[in-house]
């Protein structure tokens, strides 16, 4: 086993990590890391009382005091040193979701680092080179700490922007208690706007599913975790299923008169709040109802030449299939997830050699919930949805969320060494079972 992953439920505060499990030597995982242009952040793990808006205050673990903690600015190709400094009184890590860091800088707390003990400090350094919207969040009992506010957003400029925004805002979409905060605000978050302004909304999810849809004026899904879509097409009335881990980059241009308001509810709700999440300009909106037009990605935007395609020559295909059972985790009876069968540890492993084409395949039962499935290290192309191929658009990401009875076929080139999990972005659910290593041995 490999105690300290975030899987493991142990309330001792010792941190047990062990990061020798592969054998590899860590500096081969340690690619060289120089840049042009190096940018210095300082994220202090630390407790704080939060005030979510409407009198509610929360105890929360913080970095630099807020959580969200600080939206991290890059530009393509910069080298980012971010020193962590652990101010609380368990051990904490850093992963940087989306990105493709080199292995030891990946932050999963008992695999590719021990995890950093109160009192002490831990530098990542890794280069950012794909533009677009990522985050990061704590990966030591990942499930506890992500709940308890240990993450943040981090915005990466590309070198040469294909489109102008005139506000351009990160929003962390998080449930405290089962209530809906936007950056840490459970009422109407307001930000200014003119008529005429181009937005873009960079909105992650890091915990829960939800509904979203915009009101008052036709908008774009220009990103998915991170990742242009090509010529999205405007949307109206649709319902956005966003779920944990992922990110969606939503653009609009505003109104001549009125307002934009961004309305949210938990997945399974049958109507938004009267009160919208999030309102762009001024001006009252109502809540719309929640459309049964669901934006599908693998049906959006337009055709581009694609390197991987469903015709491509895979040099390893393996299936995944999500399920839910009634067992023991963590020594207790409960739930647990399982892929192939199996709860981690007891999951295999996936073993991959550089330069190989990967093709996962991805299987959800009819009866089953919702599953994020989450890969560190590498982005992925989405091949196929349900059996089918593509209509629209290229897409590449690093979640792909799983409603029940879908299922999805995504490739990759196994381009980064290194031990490297796969596992649901509902992190009760990787919590109790629903993770798997991707192995470059
Ligand atoms: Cu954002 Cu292993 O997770
Ligand atoms: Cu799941």
């Amino acid at each position: 086993s490999m105690p300290g992953m975030d899987m493991s439920s142990t309330q001792d505060t010792m941190c047990q990590g062990n990061t020798h499990t592969s054998g590899t030597p860590i500096a081969a995982l340690q690619a060289p890391q120089t840049a042009a242009h190096v940018d210095t952040f300082t994220l202090i793990a630390q407790s704080k009382k939060l005030t979510l808006g409407s009198g509610n205050t929360t105890d929360a673990w913080t970095f630099n005091g807020t959580s969200p903690g600080p939206t991290l600015h890059a530009r393509q190709g910069d080298l980012l040193i971010v020193h962590l400094v652990n101010h609380l009184s368990v051990c904490v890590s850093i992963h940087w979701h989306g990105i493709a860091v080199p292995n030891i800088a990946d932050g999963v707390a008992g695999v590719t680092q021990d995890a950093v003990k109160p009192g002490q400090t831990y530098t990542y350094r890794f280069v950012v080179n794909d533009p677009g919207t990522y985050w990061y969040h704590s990966h030591q009992e990942s499930f506890d700490q992500t709940n308890r506010g240990l993450f943040g957003m981090l915005v990466v400029a590309p070198k040469t922007p294909a489109v102008h925004d005139d506000v351009d805002m990160p929003l962390a979409l998080h449930s405290w208690n089962g209530a809906f905060t936007l950056n840490g605000n459970a009422g109407t978050l307001q930000i200014a706007a003119r008529p005429g302004q181009w937005v873009r909304l960079r909105l992650v999810d890091t915990n829960s599913s939800y509904q979203l849809t915009l009101a008052g004026t036709p908008f774009m899904v220009a990103a998915l975790d991170g990742h242009d879509i090509n010529q999205p097409a405007f949307l109206t009335t649709t319902t956005l299923a966003v779920d944990g881990g992922q990110r969606y980059d939503l653009r609009f241009q505003m109104p001549a008169q009125g307002s934009v308001a961004l309305f949210a509810a938990h997945d399974g709700e049958q109507q938004y709040p009267k009160q919208p999440a999030l309102l762009v300009g001024t001006g009252a909106q109502a809540a719309p109802t929640i459309s049964k037009t669901v934006f599908d990605f693998a049906h959006y935007g337009q055709p581009l030449p694609e390197k991987i395609t469903p015709q491509s020559h895979f040099d390893i295909t393996y299936t995944i299939s999500l399920g839910t059972t009634i067992g023991f985790s963590n020594g207790r009876p409960g739930p647990v997830f399982t892929l192939n069968g199996k709860a981690f540890p007891d999951t295999p492993n996936l073993l991959v050699k550089p330069g190989q084409l990967v093709r996962l395949r991805f299987e959800n039962g009819a009866n089953n919930g919702i599953h994020p499935m989450h890969l560190h290290g590498h982005t992925f192309t989405l091949l196929t949805k349900n059996g089918h191929a593509l209509t629209g658009s290229p897409i590449h990401l690093d979640t792909i969320s799983l409603h029940p009875g879908e299922s999805y076929e995504v490739a990759f080139y196994a381009d980064n060494p290194g031990l490297w999990m796969i596992h649901c972005h509902n992190l009760f659910h990787a919590n109790h079972g629903m993770d798997m290593m991707l192995v470059y041995p």
